[in-house]
């Protein structure tokens, strides 16, 4: 049996599309009564992503609803510190709370090799969503990048200005190096896992990426990225991979020639002629603002149109700057997927 054609593969590899496939950040998620009644089923947030049944569950309410070109695989970027052994919560209004990780010395705490009970709930999630998915329908599977995931290791939450993070970084580089190391291990460990359950596309998610100058984006984005892509590559050649380096600005281009990856997610702030200059080496995808989702309307209706045709030739992924905004209203939603169909 011939595999089915996926659009958003075929852009990845560099073939532009009439109409660009499309699906959103976050388009599983609280704005849809469907996916806040999955998750009150499940009890929390944290036991909707150790859920394979209702993971799948929300994963494919948004493809029913509006027949997105690709699923995201239901989870979160600090599924991966959970399952080394760094207990995370989630509580309402506060966001995502760890203990948090200062020290060389506290790194032996996280324990790489006892990852697996948990990653294989996440990997049960991928191996349904591949058989109840229509087979034109992308699966995406996805981390964090490390030094995003770190940020929130050791800060042990969010935060503003990612200043623990940075900090350990500068006063003790080596110590600092310890924890991507390990983090760029289990990520390309737990992505794999992820393509041998059925991931068609993978995508790493470096929200922070813009909180540090040229010299520490090098050795703290690139580097581990580069080296993510590599042994990611190795193993599955051909798994497109897909980065999010939110914030690179300048260094955006030098990023993708560095990495290898195969697309490049842009941020809001992306002006759209930067974005079609990087669509001569990269399949680009973005970027519409998700405040212009909430506001809907002639206004959304303009800037997709615009973003459609600055980018028509090229390959493009329609996609929002960063993740879907819980007041989104869900119509806001189809209306953009129709209005970027319909061909004028
Ligand atoms: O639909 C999808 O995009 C797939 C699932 C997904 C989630 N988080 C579900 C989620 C993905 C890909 C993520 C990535 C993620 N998680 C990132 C990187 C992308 C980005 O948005 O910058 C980050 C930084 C996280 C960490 C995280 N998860 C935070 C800071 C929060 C709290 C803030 C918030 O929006 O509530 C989460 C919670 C979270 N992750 C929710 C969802 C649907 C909301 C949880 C809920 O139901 O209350």
């Amino acid at each position: 049996m011939s595999k089915p054609t996926r659009k958003l593969i075929e852009t990845l590899k560099g073939k532009p599309q009439a109409v660009p496939p499309v699906w959103l950040m976050r388009q599983a998620g609280r704005y849809l009564p469907e996916y806040r009644a999955t998750r009150a089923k499940a009890g929390g947030f944290l036991d909707l992503c150790y859920n394979p049944a209702l993971a799948a569950e929300v994963t494919l309410q948004p493809i029913r609803r509006y027949g997105f070109d690709a699923a995201i695989l239901f989870a979160d970027i600090l599924l991966v510190p959970d399952a080394l052994g760094q207990p995370l919560g989630f509580y309402e209004g506060e966001g995502p709370k760890l203990s948090p990780i200062r020290s060389t010395a506290e790194l032996a705490s996280l324990k790489p090799d006892a990852t697996r009970p948990k990653f294989s709930l996440v990997f049960e999630t991928v191996a349904r969503l591949r058989q109840d998915l229509p087979h034109d329908t992308t699966l995406i599977g996805f981390c964090g990048a490390p030094w995003t995931v770190a940020t929130y290791m050791v800060a042990g939450g969010g935060s503003s200005d990612q200043a623990d993070a940075r900090g350990w970084a500068y006063r003790d580089p080596a110590g600092f190096q310890a924890l991507i190391d390990l983090l760029t291990d289990v990520s390309v460990d737990y992505l794999s896992g992820q393509v041998q359950a059925g991931a068609d596309v993978l995508q790493i998610f470096d929200t922070w990426a813009g909180s540090l100058p040229d010299t520490e984006f090098a050795r703290w984005v690139t580097a581990p990225t580069k080296l993510m892509v590599s042994k990611l590559k190795a193993k599955h050649p051909d798994v497109p991979i897909i980065a999010f380096p939110r914030g690179a600005g300048q260094q955006a281009a030098r990023f993708v020639r560095e990495t290898g990856v195969d697309g490049l997610s842009c941020d809001t702030s992306t002006p759209v002629d930067a974005m079609a200059g990087l669509a001569a080496t990269t399949c680009v995808q973005g970027n519409l603002d998700p405040l212009l989702l909430v506001a809907g309307g002639d206004a959304m209706d303009a800037r997709v149109d615009s973003l459609k045709q600055a980018l028509a030739g090229r390959p493009y992924i329609f996609n929002l700057g960063h993740g879907i905004v819980p007041q989104t209203p869900p119509e806001n939603v189809g209306r953009l997927v129709d209005r970027l169909r319909k061909t004028a």
